[in-house]
């Protein structure tokens, strides 16, 4: 994803076919994810800052931080999404030693992360997003934001996310979130998560 694109924002395009990550997620919850959610997003922000030169010269990343609860909201719906489905791969691979090394000097253990982000997931009430994160201090963190809104880009930044509005999962799983939990757990990109920190 590039927090730093600007208007006239296009949905970027799913890195794996529509099908690669069933049955953990299906294609029918994908196609609506992508392209309706994901899409639907895109369309609106591009429409409320059509007549905007002004917004039309602020990224992404800034649109979505914004007072405006329509262009932070859809804004933020856009940068969460891309961010989401390039946390997630049909060829997953463990951690590198790297970020392993990592895990174990921000929560003691990769194992005590790991259980940590899937409890945050499962804790979310409403809709909202998990986020794994890199501080200033070079720690990882695990946050939550409410609605669309996206973890302070000053203060951190963002290795991976999972959606935790119901329409992430509520065609296959109904009820059963944790089940949607563990499914993105075995498939997070975490190649993607390590290119993205800073302190390596
Ligand atoms: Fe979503």
């Amino acid at each position: 994803m590039d927090p730093d694109k600007y208007y006239p924002f296009k949905a970027a395009p799913l890195a794996y076919d529509i099908k690669a990550l069933c049955p953990d997620i299906s294609e029918y919850t994908m196609y609506f994810h992508h392209d309706k959610h994901y899409c639907g997003y895109v369309d609106k922000l591009n429409g409320l800052i059509k007549n905007s030169p002004l917004m039309q010269n602020i990224p992404l990343e800034g649109l979505a931080m914004l007072d405006d609860d329509d262009i932070r909201k859809n804004a933020g719906g856009v940068y969460n999404h891309e961010m989401y489905f390039s946390s997630l791969t049909p060829q997953y691979r463990e951690p590198s030693a790297k970020m392993i090394k990592k895990m174990n000097e921000s929560f003691g253990s990769a194992e005590k992360m790991m259980s940590s982000l899937a409890g945050a997931a499962m804790d979310i009430t409403g809709s909202g997003w998990v986020w794994l994160a890199e501080n200033r201090n070079g720690r990882l963190e695990i946050l939550v934001t409410k609605d669309q809104d996206i973890i302070d880009p000053d203060k951190y930044s963002p290795l991976l996310n999972i959606d935790l509005w119901e329409h992430a999962y509520y065609l296959d799983r109904q009820n059963r979130r944790n089940e949607y939990i563990q499914a993105v757990m075995n498939s997070i990109n975490w190649i993607g998560a390590e290119n993205r920190m800073k302190d390596i």
